[in-house]
């Protein structure tokens, strides 16, 4: 693991950050606390926060939030400006009014599987699994786990 990617691009933040060999990001870019494995790209304006995962060979599109607690193994592509979420119930303040801090909130964990494919503009819920080879419709709201190999689409996804 290293801790900077393998291609050079202007305007990328990049913090405790580590990359297998020839991991790949682009510009305009915000990566903290995560970890790319070999070989992945991950496009413009992506946001991958601290504890989140990307496997090998995964190619990670403009535009898209990877969010605390979600893994995604080897070979699976995210379109362009996918959101994942993992708060299920969000509040700026606690109950005494105050921001929230890491201690108000319980996160809820996500996997991606070897292989599945997520199309753009999809939003995946908290806690579910899409499983290997697994491919999701763009624009889906995905609120279930999905079945390896099967395709879901609408809102909330179910099989086409
Ligand atoms: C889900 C998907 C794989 C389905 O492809 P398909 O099996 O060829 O399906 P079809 O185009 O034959 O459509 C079948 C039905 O599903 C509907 N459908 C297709 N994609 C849909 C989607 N994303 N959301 C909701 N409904 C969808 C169609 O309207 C059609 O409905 P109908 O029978 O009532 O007319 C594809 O449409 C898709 O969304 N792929 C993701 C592409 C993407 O985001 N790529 C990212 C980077 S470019």
């Amino acid at each position: 693991m290293a801790d900077q990617p393998a291609n050079e691009a202007p305007y990328r933040l990049l913090r405790d950050v580590e990359f297998g060999a020839d991991a790949r990001v682009y510009s305009f870019t915000n990566l903290y606390g995560c970890t790319v494995g070999e070989g992945a790209q991950i496009g413009t304006f992506v946001e991958i926060q601290a504890g989140a995962k990307v496997g090998a060979r995964c190619k990670i599109q403009s535009h898209t939030f990877i969010c605390e607690g979600v893994t995604i193994e080897d070979g699976a592509f995210v379109g362009h400006g996918v959101t994942f979420v993992n708060d299920k119930r969000p509040r700026a303040t606690a109950a005494d009014g105050a921001l929230q801090t890491a201690d108000d909130w319980e996160l809820e964990e996500t996997v991606v599987e070897a292989g599945a494919s997520i199309g753009s503009g999809a939003t995946i819920l908290g806690g579910v699994t899409i499983g290997a080879g697994a491919l999701v419709g763009a624009g889906a709201v995905v609120t279930r786990d999905v079945a390896p190999g099967a395709t879901v689409a609408g809102n909330p996804a179910r099989p086409l």
